[in-house]
């Protein structure tokens, strides 16, 4: 497969960094990610690397990645785990430490958009060594990663220049929901249920996230708690991930104290943090919402301010001091909704703070060493 990199997009344009640039991209991306892959009317998903059936022999997947794309591994697996598909995300830094056994029925699957990573491809080459299938999912045609793998799989979102990596996590989870879809349908020979309502969620989802993209109130929210202590992210289920990624994106570009939990852990330590200066971000994907506001809800005793990131008229809007919109859409999707409006946050606070967006202090987009 080729991919066609626009030499227009290399340039930031009318925005003043790339990473804006790069948020404002997503329908785009997506609408690449998903081009000829679905059809929503026949419930088709087609892969052109992977005839179907071709998963047949696998019994197991894990995944192994660092960073943002961790954070994108983290929500495939769990994708994959709620198809039935035993599936784990691994750090790739820790692999060589800490890799569960494999063999010619375990499939692990590199995630990593610049496909280049040392970690990561120290752990695909450990798994590759130890008998394993492999396959990469990268934005990078060419890559290490990709020309190491038995396979490669790629997300098409286009260079991403910025450090802090925003369009190629959506592309990532997208691309993994679809490859977990693919992998569960091999398995069980037949489509899950779930795929009638997610296709047409997935075909609908560049419009909606650039409608999110002109609607959204993340600057003002940034401003509202700018003079915040730290600032927290729950999640529960495929909202974890975001969660843990809306910390990690507003940590690098903010240089401001950020933390991601699951949000029944918050009760068992992290909750000792919290006060009336520490903002709390809670992610409503629609899986057991009841309990993530509960959760919430006990932050909220505690002073913090609660900031709901979920539809209009769901009950934590009226429960929490501000909101953050989402469409409502299917629960394998709504976390990357949710993820776009942190990205939004985490780029105006930084935005506010003057901080250098596009090139954090001490981090690069590809960490080639150890
Ligand atoms: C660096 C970048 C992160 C990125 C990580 C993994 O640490 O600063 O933004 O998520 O590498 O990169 P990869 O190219 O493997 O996705």
């Amino acid at each position: 497969e080729t991919v066609d990199w626009d030499p227009e997009q290399a340039g930031k344009g009318e925005y003043d960094h790339f990473m804006l640039k790069e948020i404002t991209e997503q329908p785009t991306a997506l609408a690449q990610a998903i081009e000829g892959r679905i059809d929503a009317t026949s419930g088709r998903i087609g892969l052109s690397a992977f005839e179907p059936g071709s998963f047949e022999a696998i019994d197991s997947v894990q995944f192994v990645a660092c960073g943002t794309s961790y954070h994108a591994a983290l929500y495939g697996s769990l994708a994959l785990n709620q198809a039935g598909v035993q599936a784990t995300a691994l750090l790739a830094n820790e692999y060589s430490v800490a890799a569960p056994p494999v063999d010619e029925t375990t499939l692990v699957i590199a995630v990593t958009q610049s496909g280049e990573t040392a970690d990561t491809l120290n752990a695909l080459r450990q798994a590759t060594a130890e008998g394993a299938r492999t396959l990469t999912v990268t934005n990078v045609v060419g890559s290490t990663a990709a020309r190491e793998a038995d396979d490669a799989l790629f997300i098409r979102a286009g260079p991403e220049i910025g450090v802090a990596a925003t369009k190629t996590f959506s592309s990532q989870a997208v691309i993994l929901t679809l490859l977990g879809q693919r992998i569960a349908t091999d398995l069980r020979g037949e489509p899950s249920a779930d795929l009638e309502s997610l296709l047409p969620a997935l075909e609908s989802m560049p419009s909606r996230i650039h409608e999110l993209l002109e609607h959204s109130n993340a600057e003002a929210i940034a401003e509202q708690y700018r003079d915040s202590q730290s600032y927290f992210f729950i999640g529960r289920g495929l909202g974890y991930p975001v969660a843990l990624e809306g910390a990690l994106k507003f940590k690098e570009i903010t240089y401001e104290h950020a933390e991601g939990f699951a949000a029944g852990e918050l009760k068992h330590g992290p909750l000792a943090l919290v006060t009336p200066e520490t903002p709390v971000f809670a992610i409503f994907t629609g899986q057991e919402d009841e309990k993530t506001l509960k959760n919430a809800e006990e932050a909220r005793t505690r002073g913090a301010p609660v900031i709901a990131v979920c539809p209009d008229g769901h009950p934590a809007v009226e429960a929490a001091d501000e909101h953050l919109a989402i469409p409502e859409t299917d629960s394998d999707l709504a976390g990357l909704f949710a993820n776009v409006q942190l990205q939004l946050l985490s780029y105006h606070a930084a935005d506010l703070l003057d901080r250098p967006i596009d090139k954090p202090r001490n981090l690069a987009k590809s960490v080639t060493v150890e």
